[in-house]
């Protein structure tokens, strides 16, 4: 089973696709088979961030049923080990993908035999980003340090998290339950989720403990891109402070990438920014917060990886 890390944020422009690759470009160095999917349908540019050419064959041959099986879209990229699948560039229709669609990329995504599989979703909360994001139990949000930007992705993780909540609470057949704690405290509602888990144990520990540990196993992730020196660098820290007061959800803040004009540079010439400066702050950031990004991931998945070898 691959692990799945879907990268969303709230607002276009933030770095997904740059964070996308470069994280793919680490994970593949180490040795993993990764696989990259650029799921900003409509809007696909990740090839770009690797130095891979303009992609032949993208996600629409699957969705338009030109190939069988989405494994018959994968390309390689000039990464050793990295492979990626390319969105659709000019396919409007698949913006608008049908649920069925979704679900049968989905469950062909997850059956994929790789080490890794990251997904470079669309910005904003829509209803598509929001579906990816529930593929897995991680997420990977990226904002910047503008204000515009950090509300937004507080709006993507609260939806998410929501989302989730709501999955959790179809999964385990917890509607009834659910329904009984709002007849009882009409506060205790998905949007609360804290007063609602309360409501839930008090009425059924049992199944409030099975959903409680069921939330637990939520890995989220939140990463700082194009950091300047004169921004305060606890904004991530603080916005994880907040969305733990607020959302009682632990995020875990993978720290702050640096703002470099090179990687508009790198993305010119179709290079990977990260080959193309090594030494630079911004590629020590990356593989800081990529090393952070592994220890998580261990301790959810309880595999032991070289950590040490990164730095
Ligand atoms: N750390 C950084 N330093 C300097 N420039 C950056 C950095 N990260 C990203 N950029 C620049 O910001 C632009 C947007 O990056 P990218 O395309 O990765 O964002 P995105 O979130 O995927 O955007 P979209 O929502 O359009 O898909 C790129 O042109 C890139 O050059
Ligand atoms: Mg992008």
């Amino acid at each position: 089973m691959p692990q799945i890390w879907p990268i969303g944020g709230g607002k276009g422009g933030t770095g997904k696709s740059f964070v996308t690759g470069s994280l793919g470009i680490l994970l593949a160095r180490e040795g993993y088979q990764t696989l990259l999917i650029d799921l900003d349908l409509g809007a696909a540019n990740l090839h770009t961030t690797i130095g891979a050419p303009n992609p032949e064959k993208s996600l629409s041959d699957f969705v338009n049923k030109k190939v069988a099986a989405l494994d018959e879209t994968i390309i390689p990229t000039p990464t050793p080990n990295l492979f990626m699948i390319s969105g659709a560039m000019n396919n409007l229709d698949i913006a608008n993908l049908a649920h069925e669609q979704k679900t049968k990329i989905l469950r062909e995504i997850a059956k994929l035999p790789y080490n890794y599989i990251l997904l470079d979703l669309g910005a904003g909360t829509s209803f598509n980003t929001i579906d990816f994001f529930m593929i897995s139990n991680s997420g990977i949000f990226i904002t910047t340090p503008e204000p515009t930007a950090t509300e937004n992705i507080y709006r993507l993780i609260r939806a998410v998290y929501f989302r989730k909540i709501r999955q959790v609470l179809n999964v385990y057949h917890f509607r009834a339950l659910a329904k009984e704690a709002e007849e009882r405290n009409s506060k205790a509602t998905v949007t609360n989720p804290d007063l609602l888990l309360d409501m839930i144990k008090e009425l059924d520990p049992e199944k409030g403990g099975m959903l409680e540990q069921e939330l637990n196993t939520l890995e989220f992730g939140l990463l700082m891109n194009q950091h300047r020196k004169q921004d305060n660098p606890d904004i991530g820290r603080f916005i994880c402070q907040i969305i733990e007061k607020h959302l009682a959800l632990k995020i875990q803040f993978l720290g702050n990438i640096a703002f470099d004009e090179n990687v508009h540079l790198a993305v010119c010439k179709k290079r990977p920014f990260l080959e193309m400066s090594p030494y630079s702050r911004t590629a020590i950031d990356f593989r800081e917060c990529f090393k952070k990004l592994l220890i998580m991931k261990d301790k959810s998945f309880g595999i032991r990886h070289a950590v040490d070898r990164v730095l």
